[in-house]
């Protein structure tokens, strides 16, 4: 049964006392499970946004909830000045699925990146370098030096003189990066597969070329998995597709399915670098937020996530693909797993609108990319649905000219 929520003064008192940062929204969400959501009207959405690659495991997981409930009822909160069981617990689960490293907590992907600029800059300091090679199209959050880190010029615009440190050389251009590489270089930051730049993965020559120059350069690798992680690519970490591994990564979104938090883990040869009193943050790795990821990571290992991620990413693929005979402007459908892109050669905002009247949430990248990211506990009729939707909401879209 669905109840009507009149949401006028949820507008009305948003557009008065909360900063507009956001373009307006003109709906409110009231609910969600798995990989559905009501709105306040009571209408029911297929969610293959996952609040932008958060719930990973679909809205209102059982072991998540369950998890927070339980350690909300224990203890939420201490600092970091004491142990809480849940944080090392947590590390172990993170170090466990990637590269036996050592973590550290914060609150968001941006904070996650910040880390990862301080612990390059720290162990370059004493050499005199500090400059970051990072990619055009990049996203990494942002705060000041992770919006200096992003390739995507529109975010940097207005909030000059920009940090210094940071130089773009293109994607996916061995050759370029190779070529930037000055005496003060000391690290290159790349998103393994770019989300906010349109869904695009690296190449697996070109990564392990990356890897090779930093070996050689004595660079670190630094991977932002803050989107591509935490199984979306139906791997834990999306490098772990590549055979290569990163000096440090950043991670966040997805890691507590909805609850704050973020993490950077860096290889264990590195622990001297960041040493007491050189990084911190008062929320990070509290007990509440570690129970979430906790759980976030049984269900991985658990309940078959990932395999039904690697399934339903290729089912959302094949489908798509599926479109282009009927749709010309359909150019490419890519992407890893359930990070999935398909490039059009119309407007994407128009076909986003009209799947919405048809119930399905999805993003964009960009102007012409349409972005879906479905929980990775999504089903196969969940995905064929959407897939109609996405030919419904297709049909009469004009080619550009
Ligand atoms: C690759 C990447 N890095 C960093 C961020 C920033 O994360 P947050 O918004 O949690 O600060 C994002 C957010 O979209 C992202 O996609």
């Amino acid at each position: 049964m669905s109840t009507v929520t009149d949401y006028s003064t949820t507008m009305e008192q948003q557009r008065r006392y909360v900063l507009g940062t956001y373009p307006p929204a003109d709906m409110m969400l009231v609910r969600g499970q798995g990989a559905r959501v009501w709105d306040s009207q009571g209408t029911r959405y297929l969610d293959f946004c996952a609040g932008i690659s958060v719930c990973n495991l679909g809205h209102c997981h059982p072991r998540v909830t369950a998890a927070i409930c339980a350690q909300a009822g224990k203890l939420v909160h201490v600092s970091n000045l004491f142990y809480n069981e849940n944080q090392p617990r947590l590390a172990a689960l993170i170090a466990g699925h990637s590269f036996g490293g050592r973590v550290f907590f914060c609150n968001s992907g941006a904070e996650a990146n910040e880390g990862l600029i301080k612990f390059a800059r720290k162990w370059g300091h004493d050499q005199g370098r500090y400059e970051i090679l990072c990619m055009k199209d990049s996203f990494h959050g942002r705060t000041l030096a992770t919006l200096a880190a992003t390739g995507r010029e529109k975010y940097r615009k207005g909030f000059s003189p920009d940090m210094p440190g940071f130089r773009f050389v293109p994607f996916n251009d061995l050759a370029a990066l190779a070529q930037a590489v000055g005496p003060e270089t000391v690290a290159v930051l790349l998103e393994p597969v770019q989300g906010e730049g349109g869904i695009i993965a690296a190449r697996p020559e070109y990564l392990k070329g990356v890897r090779e120059l930093c070996d050689r350069r004595n660079l670190l690798l630094l991977f932002d998995e803050v989107q591509c992680g935490m199984g979306r690519t139906g791997t834990c970490f999306a490098y772990q597709q590549y055979g290569v591994e990163p000096d440090a990564m950043s991670m966040a979104k997805a890691l507590g399915n909805g609850v704050p938090i973020g993490a950077f883990e860096v290889q264990a040869k590195y622990d001297q670098v960041l040493t007491p009193g050189t990084h911190a943050s008062t929320f990070g790795g509290t007990p509440l937020a570690c129970a979430a990821g906790i759980a976030v990571f049984e269900a991985f290992d658990q309940d078959g996530v990932l395999d039904n991620c690697c399934r339903m990413g290729a089912l959302l693929r094949r489908q798509l693909e599926g479109l282009k005979a009927a749709y010309p402007f359909v150019r490419e459908v890519r992407g890893l797993g359930l990070m999935v892109g398909v490039d059009l050669a119309v407007p994407v905002k128009d076909i986003l609108v009209r799947a919405r009247e048809r119930g399905l949430l999805a993003l964009s990248a960009g102007e012409t990319v349409l972005r879906l990211l479905p929980p990775l506990t999504v089903s196969a009729a969940e995905v064929e649905e959407a897939v109609g939707i996405l030919a419904a909401a297709m049909a009469g879209a004009v080619p550009a000219p």
